[in-house]
């Protein structure tokens, strides 16, 4: 099959819907590839322990932004989620992105419909809007300064205390950063389906068996399981506080891929999922785990599923992810 009929396949499905070669080695192919076609794995902590392992950066929403921006690749492999791959394109439009799976999307930003938006915010002209970038590229579009959960309270911060402000589309990170800083932001009713799975009576009990464990969560989590946390932050801040902080066991109430890395960089310390409120043991992220090693070697060697953007959108939407990234540079959070 050439890249054109590739193209047509994946039309159907979202993905390559192709047989492998079952004797094949994925680690190396994908290594051949990425030197033959000058591309780089960008990698969310929340993909499947092999795909983080074959990745050429590791990162959180912030991390990844940034190098997607920065790389001299010819093509990016956005192992993540679609407004992520978005993302990258929108920073580095000359780069091929590609997506191992175009159904890889996210409930928080299906939790901001464009066109309701866009009315909200015409109900309210005198707020400014901050929009966290689980948010598609429309919604980045109709926002002044995109935040992550790495840098919201920094560009907060920012701004003068008496700004009168929109926060989309998470209510929970819009709740937190409102107890947080004092401010009294207007909260978009969005929410991720996985950080709001945990359930506060389940690690209530989880800490009785484990008194010594503490628990971290990210921002997304409700109100109630962030009352429990004793350190709430991105995925990058979760991951280096565990791994540098004196405590060797931990309650960690966020996607479970993240546990991956915090045991490679701990080996020594015990990590266990925060448990959710239904009789599911999992906390993964559907949207996160549709990427396979499989389809990841599919879209580089076919270079499809594409991130494709109409220009007038791509500027829109990249005006206020500039400035989050000025206001994140000016804060010394990244080089
Ligand atoms: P961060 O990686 O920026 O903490 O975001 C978490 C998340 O839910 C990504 O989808
Ligand atoms: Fe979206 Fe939640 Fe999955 Fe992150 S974990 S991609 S916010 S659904």
């Amino acid at each position: 099959m050439n890249i054109a009929e590739a193209k047509y396949k994946v039309e159907e499905r979202g993905f390559l819907d192709i047989d492998i070669d079952v004797h094949l080695d994925l680690f190396s192919e994908i290594e051949r590839l990425k030197k033959e076609k000058n591309a780089i794995v960008l990698a969310h902590y929340y993909q499947e322990p092999d795909i983080q392992d074959v990745a050429d950066f590791l990162g959180d929403s912030l991390g990844l932004a940034q190098k997607a921006q920065s790389t001299d690749a010819d093509m990016i492999v956005f192992a993540g989620v679609h407004f992520m791959a978005e993302t990258a394109k929108i920073l580095n439009p000359t780069k091929k992105v590609v997506l191992p799976d175009l159904k890889a999307g996210c409930s928080l930003a299906d939790s901001a419909p464009a066109d309701q938006f866009r009315a909200f915010k015409e109900r309210h002209p005198e707020h400014l809007v901050i929009s966290y970038i689980n948010c598609t590229a429309d919604i980045k579009a109709l926002s002044d300064i995109i935040c992550t959960s790495s840098n919201a309270e920094a560009i907060l911060n920012s701004l003068p205390a008496d700004q009168k402000i929109i926060f989309a589309p998470d209510r929970n990170l819009g709740g937190f950063l409102n107890k947080k800083t004092g401010r009294n932001m207007l909260l978009w009713n969005g929410a991720c389906m996985v950080h709001e799975i945990f359930s506060m009576e389940k690690i209530t009990k989880l800490k009785i068996r484990h008194p010594n464990a503490k628990v971290i969560a990210h921002p997304e989590c409700e109100e109630a399981v962030l009352r429990l946390a004793e350190f709430i932050g991105s995925t990058t801040q979760l991951l280096k506080y565990a791994v540098t902080d004196s405590c060797n066991e931990f309650i960690v109430a966020t996607e479970t891929g993240i546990l991956h890395q915090m045991q490679k960089d701990a080996p020594y310390k015990t990590f266990i999922p925060a448990p959710p409120n239904n009789s599911c043991a999992c906390n993964d992220c559907p949207y996160m785990k549709l990427n396979s090693l499989e389809k990841l070697y599919l879209c580089m060697e076919y270079e499809t599923p594409e991130i494709l953007m109409n220009e007038d959108l791509r500027l829109a939407a990249k005006k206020p992810i500039d400035r989050m990234l000025q206001i994140s540079r000016d804060a010394g959070l990244i080089g």
